[in-house]
């Protein structure tokens, strides 16, 4: 029998603290009996004290612009599944290098993908999938706290929803962020998420740009870089890793996550292991400092699925 805790028990003892989780939480349950049911119970009993803070922080982001979080979220899940499902059985990604330009077409320049639910989804799953919620929790702890209190200049590629860049604004003041990305929907999402939630407007600057190409800043000029699952989505990763490391400073540092065995409606490059992505980081001047492995099947023990996320803190190698 399960010992499962009834989801109004908890919701009724969180709701004073996280109202805007718990309303979220009693109307999922109510929508979606089935999917993310395990994962969300796992969320509410193993990871309790980092979940509500950033659950509601995020949910109350996307209330300031407006957002559809209950659909966006389940829109998301369900497509990732449909690809990993196909992924499974046949070893293929949907996209592969030569086809990015497919990718383009039917995901980032597509507001059927992007503004219906690619970017708002993706914006909630880092509190509610258990494995972007430890990396947001990465990202906290190994990242943004060791960046410098004083003025410093960084840069965030492949921004997406904005959420990183929101975080790092939002606790260093006399920070100023630039960001590129190659979809005008990011572009417009990540503006309004940063504007309508309480950032200068004189604080960054966003505008479409292309990881392909080369970074338009000098050597050594960047205090910090964000690039998170971007790496899989591009056919030329060891070009845009070695630009990050020669545009940081040497006491500069970069946040970068990718993900292994793990497909969706836009990867297109296939790790296998670990053990190719810290080559690729080192072959191409990166220094790891800090490393979160978050292989899917720790969270749940049943699952043969073989998707690894990992995230990194690198530095410049000197
Ligand atoms: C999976 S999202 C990552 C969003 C966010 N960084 C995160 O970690 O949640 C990938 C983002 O990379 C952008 N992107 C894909 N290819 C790119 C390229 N060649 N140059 C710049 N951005 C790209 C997409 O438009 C999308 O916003």
């Amino acid at each position: 029998m399960s010992k499962e805790i009834p989801i109004n028990t908890i919701l009724n003892t969180k709701e004073q603290d996280y109202p805007v989780t718990a309303a979220f939480l009693a109307q999922f349950f109510e929508r979606s009996t089935l999917l993310l049911r395990s994962q969300i119970m796992f969320l509410l009993t193993e990871r309790e004290a980092f979940f509500w803070p950033t659950a509601e922080k995020i949910l109350k982001l996307n209330q300031n612009i407006d957002g559809n979080p209950i659909d966006a979220l389940l829109e998301y899940t369900v497509a990732f599944l449909r690809e990993q499902i196909k992924f499974l059985s046949t070893g293929d990604y949907r996209y592969d290098e030569t086809t990015f330009d497919d990718a383009f077409k039917e995901v980032y320049d597509n507001p059927d993908v992007m503004e219906a639910f690619y970017l708002e989804g993706l914006l909630v799953t880092h509190a509610f999938w258990p494995i972007h919620l430890d990396m947001h929790r990465f990202f906290e702890e190994s990242f943004l706290q060791q960046l410098k209190q004083e003025e410093s200049l960084g840069v965030e590629l492949g921004f997406g929803h904005g959420l990183y860049l929101f975080e790092i604004l939002d606790k260093y003041p006399k920070t100023k962020a630039l960001g590129f990305d190659i979809s005008q929907y990011s572009l417009a999402y990540a503006n309004k998420l940063l504007l309508q939630n309480g950032i200068a407007a004189d604080r960054f600057d966003l505008a479409l740009g292309d990881v392909r190409e080369p970074l338009s800043f000098d050597d050594s000029t960047l205090d910090w870089c964000v690039f998170a699952e971007v790496l899989e989505h591009i056919p030329t990763p060891d070009f845009a890793l070695r630009e990050i490391a020669r545009c940081l400073k040497p006491d500069g540092l970069a946040f970068i996550t990718t993900a292994i065995n793990s497909n969706a409606i836009d990867h297109l490059w296939h790790f296998n292991t670990l053990d190719e992505v810290t080559a690729m980081l080192n072959a191409n001047n990166l220094e790891i400092v800090a490393l979160k492995e978050l292989p899917l099947a720790d969270y749940d023990s049943k699952s043969k699925d073989p998707t690894i996320d990992c995230a990194f803190v690198c530095k410049p190698l000197v």
